[in-house]
């Protein structure tokens, strides 16, 4: 029967919290395990059985359309929704009503991360037929996010966007199933003070005029990729479960745990400890990949130690004698270390970029 439900994937925004990594790209396609952050949602939605997703749009839709295609590859077909500017999350539900008609729908939040399957959600909606089934999860953070009030047989009472003064630490996951019925409570909400249409109100009017609000709460790991730490941290999660698998060249070097090297990459005269990935045609050479590292394609890595961190495409980090931790470099980046005079540091670094440097 879900196979009849549809898909709709948020990822305009401006991701300002990600800058300057959101300068040249969309936060969606920030890669985590050498993956676009938004191949995960998609992923998660085919995997329910769902054929069609609509993706909203907005400043990077270029990006993002070249970057997903029409859906082939997942045997999903995608439709792209422009949405003028980031007016909020139940803004981008009502301009998509063309493609969504009035079948149930899953909304995924093209910059979040989950280890759950969404199957035992969908399980729930079919049986209950609710107008709203929330994912809830409890942060230590909630400021940060909306919060829900629930009672102890799961009964959702309340929810407030990003409240001062949180009721409870349980967080509004970014994934919800609705029925047309959220059309309507969108026509009656107004926009927050950050003059946004929220979903968090619109579930809330649901709630007030008598319709059934679920929740269920997530079992695994869940990050909203809203800021750089968040990224390191999602990289992380998703590595613990990597599948190892070699298609490189593995000369004189030693391998702990689980690596996946990918096609043409060279590790010489190195050491990496799992998990890890290393992409295609990427050179490590003398050096030293730590636990929860994720190298992208036509990396070079010489002389030099990483850990915890996501190297993107084509980033060259050389003669570095301290070890890199816990950061995030952009396509093509270079980081290296000379020895000859004047030995000054040298930087030419994009507006709100980030370097820290140990004495
Ligand atoms: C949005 C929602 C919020 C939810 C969060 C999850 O926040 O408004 O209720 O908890 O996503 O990622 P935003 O990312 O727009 O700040």
């Amino acid at each position: 029967m879900h196979e009849l439900m549809k898909g709709l994937i948020l990822a305009g925004g401006f991701g300002t919290r990600l800058r300057p990594l959101t300068y040249t790209g969309a936060k969606q396609l920030i890669p985590v395990a050498n993956k676009p952050i938004i191949y995960y949602g998609i992923e998660a939605l085919a995997k329910v059985g769902i054929k069609e997703i609509g993706i909203v749009v907005g400043e990077t839709r270029e990006e993002v359309m070249s970057t997903v295609g029409n859906g082939d590859r997942w045997r999903v077909r995608v439709e792209y929704i422009p949405q003028e500017a980031p007016m909020g999350l139940a803004h981008a539900i009502k301009i998509s009503r063309a493609f969504l008609g009035n079948e149930p729908f899953m909304m995924y939040l093209g910059d979040n991360i989950l280890k759950d399957d969404l199957g035992a959600l969908v399980t729930q909606f079919e049986k209950n037929r609710p107008q709203a089934l929330i994912l809830l999860t409890e942060v230590s953070n909630p400021r940060e996010f909306g919060v829900a009030v629930v009672d102890d047989k799961g009964a959702v009472s309340k929810l407030i966007e990003k409240p001062k003064e949180p009721p409870s630490n349980l967080a509004l996951v970014g994934v919800y199933l609705f029925d047309q019925e959220i059309f309507s409570a969108i026509e009656y909400i107004k926009p927050s003070w950050r003059n946004e249409l929220e979903i968090t109100d619109a579930i809330q009017w649901l709630l007030d005029n008598g319709r059934r609000v679920e929740s269920q709460t997530v079992q695994g790991w869940w990050k909203d990729t809203g800021k750089p730490e968040d990224i390191i941290d999602a990289n992380l999660l998703v590595l613990q479960d990597i599948e190892p698998d070699n298609q490189g060249r593995v000369i004189d070097s030693t391998l702990n745990g689980r690596i996946r090297i990918e096609d043409g990459a060279l590790v010489e005269k190195s050491t990496i400890r799992g998990p890890a990935i290393i992409g295609r045609n990427s050179k490590i050479v003398r050096a030293y990949i730590g636990p929860f590292s994720s190298v992208g394609d036509n990396v070079t890595i010489e002389n030099s130690e990483i850990e915890c961190s996501v190297i993107m495409d084509g980033a060259k980090i050389c003669n570095v004698e301290t070890r890199i931790d816990r950061s995030i470099l952009g396509k093509n980046v270079v980081i290296n270390q000379i020895s000859e005079s004047p030995r000054t540091h040298k930087f030419i670094l994009g507006d709100q970029s980030r370097v820290e440097i140990v004495k």
